[in-house]
């Protein structure tokens, strides 16, 4: 028996969302998984070198914990995997790996496990559930997640909308991202939250799509990471003046992804201006259109 899923990259937060708002990407990693004589892992790409190809590696052990909870005994395994996704950028790549992982095995299983079980296993393992919701689910996704139990819900993005991330060339880990985060916060801010995360997801939800600029305003954490990306601050103010719908950081960062009309003709101005800004830094970044899938 083999599998093979795709798994799409994905977006966290939306700006105001914290650990509660993602979107699935269109761009991809890939697992296949066959039962083996032995196990072996193959990563292809020079992207994933350096990750252990032993059985501690990441994709063998959620395997293995797919197996355990169905009750199914585990095979050796083949694992093989590629990716598009680039790592430690903000784009949910291990997110991937991860619900990748978890699908590909509970399909070997027979689908022993139920989509929600393989959330929870997910989120587990990620502490939040908004990029995993978002890999596993695709779309729009407003998920909660109490340390035991994820509650997700899936929304189809408007049609219209389109999306442009622009990734700076250097990794940013969401550990150092999250540390820069204080312990507490005003009930002003926690209410300026509420209220546009609340906003985003009835203006997606009804394609209201002018409200976007002020439904992904944010003051939970984006101010206190824009000290780890320059630029940031500048570009999450000034982006909506050059065509684009709505930006924020995209996940922990360091890249940002913009929300633009796919019929807007400012799609070159914005490019060239995030781009611009960025180089004004001294940092070296490249575009993406990508496609909520
Ligand atoms: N919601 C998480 C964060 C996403 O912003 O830290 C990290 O990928």
């Amino acid at each position: 028996k083999a599998v093979r899923v795709a798994v799409p990259a994905s977006t966290a937060n939306l700006g105001p969302g914290f650990d509660t708002l993602g979107m699935a990407l269109g761009l991809y990693s890939w697992i296949e998984m066959k039962e083996a004589e032995q196990t072996r892992i193959i990563l292809l790409g020079d992207q994933l070198y350096g990750i252990p190809t032993d059985k501690t590696n990441l994709i063998y052990k959620m395997a293995q914990a797919v197996f355990r909870k169905a009750n199914v005994s585990m095979p050796e395994l083949e694992i093989t995997m590629y990716s598009d996704i680039p790592l430690t950028r903000g784009l949910g790549s291990s997110a991937s790996a991860l619900i990748g992982a978890l699908a590909a095995a509970n399909a070997l299983t027979g689908h022993a496990l139920p989509d929600e079980e393989l959330l929870n296993m997910a989120t587990s393992f990620e502490k939040h559930p908004d990029n995993v919701g978002a890999s596993l689910y695709g779309g729009i996704v407003v998920a909660t997640w109490d340390g035991q139990q994820a509650n997700c819900l899936r929304i189809t993005p408007p049609t219209e909308l389109q999306a442009l991330v622009i990734i700076p060339d250097f990794q940013l880990s969401t550990t150092k991202a999250r540390e820069v985060l204080p312990a507490q916060l005003s009930m002003a801010d926690a209410i300026y939250n509420i209220s546009r995360s609340s906003l985003l997801v009835a203006a997606l939800f009804s394609g209201k799509l002018h409200l976007i600029r002020e439904a992904m305003q944010d003051r939970l954490h984006q101010p206190y990471r824009a000290t780890l990306v320059p630029g940031m601050e500048q570009i999450l103010e000034q982006a909506t003046d050059h065509g684009a719908l709505g930006i924020a950081l995209s996940g922990a960062g360091p890249t940002m992804i913009a929300f633009v009309d796919r019929h807007s003709a400012q799609k070159d101005q914005l490019e060239g201006y995030l781009i611009d800004t960025m180089k004004a830094q001294g940092i070296t970044a490249s575009t993406l259109w990508l496609e909520p899938v």
